[in-house]
């Protein structure tokens, strides 16, 4: 609680969008945002460079997760979530590419639309390393109750913590984990994603997710929830929206690079073996020459 106070000074926290999530639809739209920019640019040249962003990068997500691209004046990316089919990014990048058709006026408009499965965005600015919305995307997810809260929330939590840790050390930037709540299978299993954009550091990775999980802690009790970060994604619910085989081997990078208690001590050690080692050489070296200059004195006697 303290935590989140203290944020509360540095950022201007959070719109929240408090809506029933009823499906695990992929195209649920968490936030769509047309910017006019107040730029002098020829019209028929940027609507141009818009179709061939949006055609560009199409190309580029039917053999990956994520691209970016620019044509005259236009920047772009696009990404969708690791555990989606070829096939179903497509289908988000391509509901996307219609909303934002629909939605922003043939004008000169920057767009950001974020959706469960994917985002689209472009822009006349290179904006490849920000990580920060106006105000992140919030959203709970009401549509049930959970039988045992106070069961619940502290796995959540538990799970949320070791993919926020792990996701900056993951190829890809991404991560997909589940977890039983109890072991008696009396509450639901708990599933997680978490996801950062490809251009930004390891660092502001995990930044990112760390203010996107500061955020998502609001939605602990319920069934599920998403936040959403120009750099990152995290989400988790009681039921699962990414299949068995895209979950990922977390493990081996949880805890240590984020540990900040034993980071310090690691460094003592390391410092007072490589000085033992120093001392030790300088020791060996003296003992070396002694027996030489002995056995020379040896010779010329
Ligand atoms: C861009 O693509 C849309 C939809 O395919 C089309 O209606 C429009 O004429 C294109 N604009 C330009 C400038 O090519
Ligand atoms: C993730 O799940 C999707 C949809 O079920 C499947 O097409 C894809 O092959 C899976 N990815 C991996 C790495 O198993």
């Amino acid at each position: 609680m303290k935590s989140i106070m203290m944020l509360g000074h540095t950022f201007v926290i959070v719109s929240v969008i408090m809506k029933g999530i009823t499906s695990d639809s992929q195209v649920e739209e968490l936030l769509g945002k047309c910017t006019r920019l107040k730029v002098s640019v020829d019209l028929p040249i940027f609507l141009n460079s818009v179709n061939k962003t949006f055609e560009d990068m199409r190309e580029q997500l039917s053999n990956a997760h994520f691209a970016t691209t620019y044509e005259t004046d236009v920047f772009g990316m696009a990404q969708c979530r690791n555990y989606l089919s070829t096939a179903d990014c497509l289908a988000c990048f391509d509901a996307g590419v219609t909303d934002i058709r629909r939605k922003c006026n043939a004008a000169v408009v920057g767009t950001h639309f974020i959706y469960q499965g994917c985002f689209l965005r472009y822009g006349i600015h290179n904006f490849y390393k920000e990580i920060t919305l106006e105000s992140p995307v919030l959203v709970c997810s009401y549509n049930h109750n959970i039988a045992e809260p106070g069961a619940f929330s502290p796995i959540v939590q538990g799970l949320l913590t070791e993919i926020v840790s792990a996701t900056p050390k993951m190829k890809n930037y991404f991560a997909a984990a589940k977890r039983q709540v109890l072991s008696d299978g009396t509450t639901p299993t708990v599933y997680a994603v978490a996801q950062c954009v490809e251009t930004i550091s390891q660092s502001d990775c995990r930044s990112c997710l760390t203010r996107t999980y500061t955020n998502l802690k609001t939605c602990l009790s319920q069934p599920g929830g998403t936040c959403a970060e120009a750099g990152c994604f995290l989400r988790y619910s009681d039921s699962s929206f990414f299949a068995d085989n895209n979950i990922t081997n977390i493990t081996p990078y949880i805890g240590g690079g984020s540990s900040s208690a034993k980071r310090p001590i690691l460094g003592i050690i390391g410092g007072l073996m490589f000085l033992l080692l120093i001392i030790a050489s300088i020791f060996w070296y003296q003992l070396v020459r002694k027996a030489k200059l002995e056995e020379r004195a040896k010779i010329t006697k």
